[in-house]
């Protein structure tokens, strides 16, 4: 494994909890960011939204505000998507913001108004590029089924499309002040690499038909370039080039247990979707409810992640009514509740979380953190706390839950269903207004 040096993930894994938005031309259309590969759509027909983009009501401020009033303490914004469109005045391409009727650099408005707020700011470059005349054909780009596919590569060449990204890069980490994420994706080395052979299975004449891995993105140059330009910056493990990333990042699935490499934890986010795609999608009806998105950050800190939780914004420019509902009820929840998300992680082995609860811990405040799932009825035994339980309160309004010590022997009655070593709480009867109720015990 190669070594490309680290950023500075101390912040990363205290913070926890992210905004990603993906916003392109693709809100136009409003059916997925992956819609020129899924419709096989021409540079051709996909100009009609680039002539035609101007987002009227857009606000970066709102979209900060929203950010912020969630609880979400960084933020990766899509500089550039799959479609290869790009939202700040690049030197590099027509193919940018500033020549669409909407003619502003909304990426440096983005990044002025999160980091007003307080924010980090991360920004997602795209390797994968459906419009650049260099980048070939293969497998996921929309002109993968024109009669004249073989043909389309002749005279297009990846290290010219890798000596581009460099310069883009050095552009974004050069003219936007400190950036403290660079999110980079993906890589697909499919029938490389000695991965597997499956487009060009039976055809091996047929090498451009596979995917791309790190040799096409000449990542060592890429991620050596990063490194230089922003020492602390945090890198995404997506370039396919081992011991360049700082996180591990799971997608659209909640890992069940604290991730390793090599046997070791290592810093992940999971990146997750309210909905199921990334960008704006009008049409899309598998939004999660709140309570689901709750569980889900609880379930990442549990498990010693982060969570970046996407929206894409309209083409208009505004984040829609569904997304807003749950960042507010991302905000209610983390108004009372942060406590047991910033600085936390799993709690440690000897403590066994109970059924229906998730635990986090604050190794620095020696806090320990039940997340009730599932509200229980009275009591809740705690497998291995008796005598470590300094006092226990709801995080909520600091009301006190009183702790039953089965060595104290106070009620026999419930001491019979409170093993020994464990520790009864007492809850109250009714569940209180919280969507997760959570449990605060100060260790000893
Ligand atoms: C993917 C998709 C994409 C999205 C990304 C975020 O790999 O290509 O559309 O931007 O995941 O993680």
């Amino acid at each position: 494994m190669g070594n490309y040096g680290h950023g500075d993930t101390s912040w990363f894994v205290h913070d926890r909890f992210g905004m990603f938005i993906h916003w392109g031309l693709y809100s136009m259309p409003a059916r997925h960011e992956w819609i020129r590969n899924y419709e096989c759509i021409t540079n051709e027909d996909y100009q009609i939204y680039f002539d035609l983009f101007n987002p009227d009501l857009f606000d970066p401020k709102a979209w900060a505000k929203a950010a912020k009033d969630a609880g979400m303490r960084y933020f990766v914004i899509t500089t550039k998507h799959h479609e290869g469109f790009c939202l700040w005045d690049t030197k590099y391409t027509d193919y940018k913001i500033t020549n669409t009727p909407f003619g502003r650099d909304a990426l440096r408005e983005i990044v002025d108004a999160f980091r007003a707020e307080g924010i980090h700011v991360g920004l997602y470059y795209s390797l994968i590029d459906w419009h650049h005349p260099d980048f070939t054909v293969d497998p996921n780009h929309p002109l993968r089924n024109l009669p004249n596919r073989d043909e389309l590569n002749e005279g297009r060449d990846m290290k010219r499309y890798a000596q581009y990204m460099r310069d883009q890069v050095t552009e974004l980490l050069t003219n936007y002040g400190k950036i403290d994420v660079m999110w980079f994706d993906f890589s697909y080395p499919v029938g490389r690499n000695g991965h597997d052979e499956v487009w060009s299975k039976g055809h091996p004449e047929r090498r451009s038909w596979d995917g791309k891995c790190g040799d096409d993105w000449e990542a060592e140059k890429l991620i050596k370039l990063v490194r230089s330009l922003q020492p602390d910056i945090v890198v995404d493990n997506r370039l396919d080039l081992p011991g360049s990333g700082d996180i591990v990042t799971p997608e659209q699935y909640t890992p069940d247990a604290q991730v390793t490499v090599d046997g070791k934890p290592v810093a992940w986010e999971g990146c997750q979707t309210f909905s199921g795609s990334w960008g704006y999608y009008r049409d899309e009806l598998c939004w999660k409810d709140s309570k689901q998105c709750i569980d889900m950050l609880i379930n990442h800190v549990s498990r010693g992640g982060n969570l970046i939780m996407n929206v894409g914004p309209t083409g208009r420019g505004f984040i829609d009514e569904r997304a807003m509902e749950r960042l507010a009820a991302y905000g209610k929840w983390m108004k009372y509740n942060n406590k047991s998300i910033y600085g936390c992680g799993p709690a440690p082995a000897e403590f066994p979380a109970p059924v229906d609860t998730r635990y986090t811990y604050n190794p620095e405040t020696k806090r320990l953190y039940v997340h009730l799932m599932n509200w229980p009825f009275k009591h809740i035994t705690l497998p291995n706390l008796a005598g470590k339980v300094k006092y226990a309160q709801f995080l909520h309004d600091g009301s006190q839950v009183l702790v039953r010590d089965n060595s104290k022997n106070v009620n026999a009655a419930l001491n019979a269903s409170c093993p020994e070593g464990a520790v009864a709480l007492e809850l109250p009867v009714q569940k209180p207004n919280q969507e997760v109720p959570v449990i605060e015990l100060f260790l000893n």
